[in-house]
Formats: structure tokens, C-alpha cells, sequence
């Protein structure tokens, strides 16, 4: 007697999890992905961010997802970064800290058409992705250009220390047959190379 009466509380819970998860005919359905490169970051509850660009159109599309795939399922997705942005067959990053339970700290980097080292970031006061030609919290602003058609690019950042706490690695103009670090530390960017 009281198995049933569990099982009838906890059945009305479990069909809404599945309805938002299944199509109206009962069975998963793919969601239809066409890019070049892409990059993800998750934080502690497994809430993830993936973000591509999109091979028929150029923009940036952020695909929100839950979790794994194999427990997560998509959230939403949304152009974040348009066309005119963004250099046909970028590489994208993305840096943010995995101990965080929300994106909080979130950059995304790429290059712009002209090949200018581009940024993006979550904006707290603004409660939106800050980016564009005129961010002057951005990177874009530096005016860093890499190597035209160079698919090398990288970035991380450290929450724990007060130095070197947001680097990008890409291949600059200014220094080819080599990498080289945009590194921001407190509100100041600088521009170096890989050296012994
Ligand atoms: C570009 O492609 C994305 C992803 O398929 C789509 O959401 C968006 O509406 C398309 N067009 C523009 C102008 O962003």
C-alpha cells in the first residue's frame, strides 16, 4: 500500500520531465546542426554552453544545453554573434572558470573579417553578452590582428590569481612562425610571444 501511493506521487513529476524532453509523436528529436569550428564551456551543475559558427549564414550561435548529452537535452539556441562580425571559418574559444555554478565569467573569442583578435563577454551589470567593433571592455579593442586565415586560437582564464588572469593564444601578424599571448591583467591587455 505504500509503494502505490509513492508511485502515484511520483509519477505526475516524471511525465513532465519527460514532456519537455520528447517531441509530440514520443521520441528525441535531433536538432540540426550545420558549422565549422565551435568551443563549449560548463559549469558545476553541468549547464553548458556551446557555441559555433554557423556554415550557411556566418553568425555565432549559442547553443544552451543542460547537461551531457547522454542526461542533458537543448535548452535554447541563439544567434549571439552576426555575419559581419566574424571572419568566414574562424577558430572560436571560449574561457570560462569550471568552478562556477553559473556563467558568470564567460569570454568567447574569434576574429573579425579583417582578422582583428574579437571578444565577447558576459556583462553581470548588463545581464547580456557585451561585444561588437565599439566594446571597449573587449579585447577587439586592442586591435591585435592575427594571421589571415590562421586556424590557431586557444583561451582560458584564472579566477585565483590577480596575474595573467585571462590569456588568449593565437598567431599574430606583428609575429608569425610563432604564438603569441593576449594577456589581460586587471583592465590592461598586452601582446606577447612565445619565448625561451
Ligand atoms: C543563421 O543561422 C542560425 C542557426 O541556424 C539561425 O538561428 C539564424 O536565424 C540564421 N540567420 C541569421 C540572420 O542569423
Amino acid at each position: 500500500m505504500l509503494f502505490v501511493q509513492k508511485l502515484f506521487l511520483a509519477l505526475p513529476l516524471f511525465a513532465t520531465a519527460l514532456a519537455s524532453e520528447l517531441s509530440a509523436d514520443g521520441t528525441d528529436s535531433v536538432v540540426p546542426v550545420s558549422g565549422s569550428n565551435m568551443a563549449a564551456a560548463l559549469v558545476t551543475t553541468g549547464d553548458t554552453r556551446i557555441y559555433y559558427q554557423d556554415s550557411n549564414n556566418g553568425t555565432v550561435v549559442q547553443i544552451a544545453v543542460s547537461n551531457a548529452f547522454t542526461v542533458g537535452h537543448l535548452e535554447n539556441m541563439v544567434v549571439v554573434i552576426p555575419s559581419d562580425e566574424v571572419r568566414y571559418n574562424t577558430p572560436i574559444a571560449v574561457a570560462a572558470p569550471g568552478t562556477q555554478d553559473s556563467f558568470t565569467v564567460l569570454h568567447i573569442f574569434f576574429f573579425s573579417p579583417d582578422n582583428v583578435l574579437s571578444e565577447y563577454h558576459w556583462d553581470p551589470t548588463a545581464k547580456a553578452l557585451v561585444g561588437g567593433p565599439a566594446c571597449t571592455t573587449c579585447v577587439t579593442n586592442e586591435g591585435f590582428v592575427g594571421v589571415a586565415g590562421s586556424q590557431m586560437l586557444y583561451a582560458m582564464v584564472n579566477t585565483a590569481t590577480s596575474s595573467g588572469g585571462l590569456r588568449v593564444g593565437f598567431v599574430s601578424a606583428s609575429s608569425p612562425g610563432t604564438i603569441s599571448e593576449a594577456v589581460k591583467t586587471g583592465n590592461s591587455w598586452s601582446l606577447a610571444s612565445l619565448t625561451t
